[in-house]
């Protein structure tokens, strides 16, 4: 079988380096049984606890979304080594807590900068607007006066895996096969790829 810290490992290495082909995933979630699918950038990854999270404004439709149902696909490919990564579960969402606390702190201007929208993402607009308040769109140095202001739209989906699905594109033969993640145990099999 194929060593899972193959698989895992570069997805910690993505953690590091922005220009990584698993530092962007696409998250997908059902809402009213309309399946609803967006990239997102991968903010954490945990071997021990099985989980991997991205951020969000708490106002985006894909909180409440998830709050109804919070069952996900996430996908992940590196184009250079022809590997897909299918993982699935379920979200918790943390918002106001410890965890958001502590992540808020370790996050740079630039990307706390974003959740001070005054429009909530995804609200209907009567004209073209870049979403960013006046103050923080073009000098850096007015930043740090506001920019905490933001905190409280600042979200953390947790996406809890259950199973993970790997399929790596060979001439000689396509290798695929499953993982399942129970409490202590990692249960894997071949499937036909
Ligand atoms: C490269 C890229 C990275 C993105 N990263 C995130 C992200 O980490 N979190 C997020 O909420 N939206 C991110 N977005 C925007 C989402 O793809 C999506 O448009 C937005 O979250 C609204 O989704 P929703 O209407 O389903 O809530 C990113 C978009 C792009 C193009």
């Amino acid at each position: 079988m194929i060593d899972l810290e193959f698989i895992i490992n570069p997805l910690l290495e993505a953690l590091r380096i922005s220009s990584h082909p698993y530092r962007l995933f696409s998250f997908s979630n059902s809402s009213n049984n309309t399946p609803k699918n967006r990239t997102v950038v991968l903010r954490d990854f945990s071997k021990k606890e099985n989980y991997f999270d991205f951020h969000t404004d708490v106002r985006s439709p894909k909180v409440k979304e998830l709050q109804a149902n919070p069952a996900f696909e996430a996908l992940f490919y590196d184009k250079e080594n022809r590997i897909q990564l299918r993982f699935n579960g379920q979200v918790s969402i943390h918002h106001q807590n410890n965890e958001t606390k502590k992540r808020w702190e370790t996050l740079s201007l630039s990307s706390r900068r974003c959740y001070l929208a005054p429009y909530s993402p995804s609200e209907i607009l009567d004209e073209y607007h870049c979403n960013l308040p006046e103050k923080a769109r073009f000098d850096e140095r007015d930043l740090p006066s506001i920019i905490d202001e933001g905190y409280k739209h600042f979200t953390i989906i947790r996406c809890h895996f259950d199973q993970l699905d790997y399929l790596e594109l060979k001439y000689s033969g396509h290798i695929r096969c499953q993982f399942s993640f129970k409490k202590n145990t990692v249960e894997s099999r071949w499937i036909a790829p």
